[in-house]
């Protein structure tokens, strides 16, 4: 047996630290990092293992396309826009797009917000140069600071607080708006984000609103209670990406439901595309915890390292416990899901395939802005829905990076933002996201896919 495999055989949460690691920081301040992640580890646990299981059974629904996942939120949180308002507002998005889709799917559709914990991104290049000054990039809030100083460029453990504080008050809003009365679907009309009322997309939701206000309406003639849990409240559930795995194993805490390690800063975790490699430390980590975990699987991967991968985060093969996050991009797709999509459902894997459209499809604009075309996203989706049932697969969700702000950092969609309106309301500390009007337009246009789908085959896919 190598000396790999021999410290792989015994995972604890630390196991990572035996490993070779990409993306992560180097603290200056080896005392202060160590104080820091001392202090989260007596923290409360974020989310509790109960409700990952919960998930987890819900998820494996997607896998035989009984369900659809929608997971979104920013591409990464930050300290600055933190509010009640932007929170409430992604969480009324998330409510309104899920409505389309299970309208659309007839089948429950899982929200899971990239919220209360995605801070910590992976990145291209370890510096940024701006006028002759070289500085270590921006590594999101959980790390060092977004401007372009010095000083504030270093990474600082004690912000691993910070995230966790803000976290807590985010999740803790989220919770009440689940389950205080807000998500009752008798409020679907109060969901409406003002600055949509003029949009396309906000009438069809209007009519599609007044119809399902009409269907609740007959159900209480007939005596269905609009007190059910099923009607009133919904679940609502956090995932960010697994990158700092200093706090993730400050917040690995054993269930005393069933002595397993559960990751409770968040209730799903993924691995990225630039840290999924089947020797390196974030795979070790995200072996040994029960929470779901995805997988962001790009263009250039090899099959047999897919399959490795595979081996690694869902070695009993459970249904529900690991997603295939597609992020191909419109040109590429085409010539490279399909023969993962069959190898893994030829050698008999579980797996939920989700579609990332956003990550494939970052373009610079001609003045300097990161930005995507939300044609070239949903062409990606509309690809994704073709070439998996068409290899033995079932569409099991969608990975947005959106927001409810009304935001200018994509351009296209029914507002046809273009590239002179990014520099109005360009407010992303990372990746350029959807705003309320273009993510609706685009869950509408997945309805459609979805709708397709059920006629064609009596499911979603
Ligand atoms: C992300 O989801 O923000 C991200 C960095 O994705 P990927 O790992 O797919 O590039
Ligand atoms: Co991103």
């Amino acid at each position: 047996m190598n000396e790999v495999k021999k410290i792989k055989n015994k995972w604890q949460p630390s196991s990572w630290r035996d490993f070779p690691i990409k993306q992560v920081p180097k603290y200056n301040d080896e005392q202060a990092l160590k104080s820091v992640e001392a202090q989260l580890h007596s923290l409360p646990p974020l989310i509790f293992a109960g409700e990952v299981e919960h998930l987890k059974t819900a998820m494996a629904s997607a896998v035989t396309g009984d369900a659809f996942i929608l997971q979104g939120g920013d591409c990464a949180e930050s300290f600055n826009n933190y509010s009640a308002d932007s929170i409430r507002d992604t969480f009324k998005l998330f409510l309104q797009m899920a409505v389309v889709l299970i309208y659309a799917s007839h089948c429950p559709v899982i929200k899971i917000g990239r919220m209360a914990g995605q801070f910590a991104k992976p990145r291209s290049d370890d510096f940024e140069n701006k006028d002759g000054v070289k500085l270590p990039s921006y590594r999101g809030d959980i790390i060092n600071h977004i401007e372009f100083d010095e000083h504030k460029r270093i990474p600082n453990p004690h912000n691993m607080l910070s995230a966790y504080h803000q976290s807590s008050g985010t999740l803790n809003l989220l919770r009440a708006f689940s389950k205080g009365g807000f998500s009752d679907l008798h409020r679907l009309r109060d969901w409406n984000l003002e600055f949509i009322a003029s949009d396309p997309s906000y009438q069809n939701y209007a009519t599609l609103a007044n119809r399902i206000n009409d269907c609740l309406g007959f159900m209480q003639a007939c005596g269905v209670t609009s007190s059910l849990p099923q009607i009133s409240e919904t679940d609502f559930y956090t995932s960010h990406e697994a990158l700092l795995l200093n706090y993730e194993e400050a917040l690995t805490r054993k269930s005393s439901l069933d002595n397993k390690w559960y990751d409770c800063s968040a209730h799903m975790l993924w691995v990225g595309e630039r840290t999924r490699n089947s020797d390196g430390a974030h795979l070790e980590f995200l072996r040994g915890i029960e929470n779901p975990v995805g997988a962001k699987i790009g263009p250039s991967i090899d099959i047999d390292e897919l399959m490795r991968l595979i081996d690694i985060l869902n070695p009993g093969n459970i249904p529900g416990k690991l997603t295939l996050i597609a992020r191909m991009g419109q040109d590429k797709i085409s010539d490279a899901l399909p023969a993962i999509v069959r190898r893994v459902t030829q050698e008999g894997r579980h797996v939920i395939w989700s579609c990332d459209p956003m990550h494939g499809n970052t373009i610079k604009a001609q003045n300097g802005y990161k930005t995507r075309k939300v044609e070239s996203i949903f062409a990606e989706v509309k690809q994704f829905f073709a070439i998996v049932p068409s290899e033995g697969a079932h569409v099991g969700g969608i990975h947005f990076e959106m927001t409810g702000q009304n935001v200018t950092e994509c351009i296209g969609g029914g507002k046809q933002l273009t590239e002179h309106h990014l520099s109005e309301r360009y407010f992303t500390h990372c990746d350029p996201r959807l705003n309320a009007h273009q993510a609706l337009e685009l869950a509408f246009m997945i309805g459609d896919l979805l709708t397709e789908h059920r006629a064609s085959s009596g499911g979603v896919s």
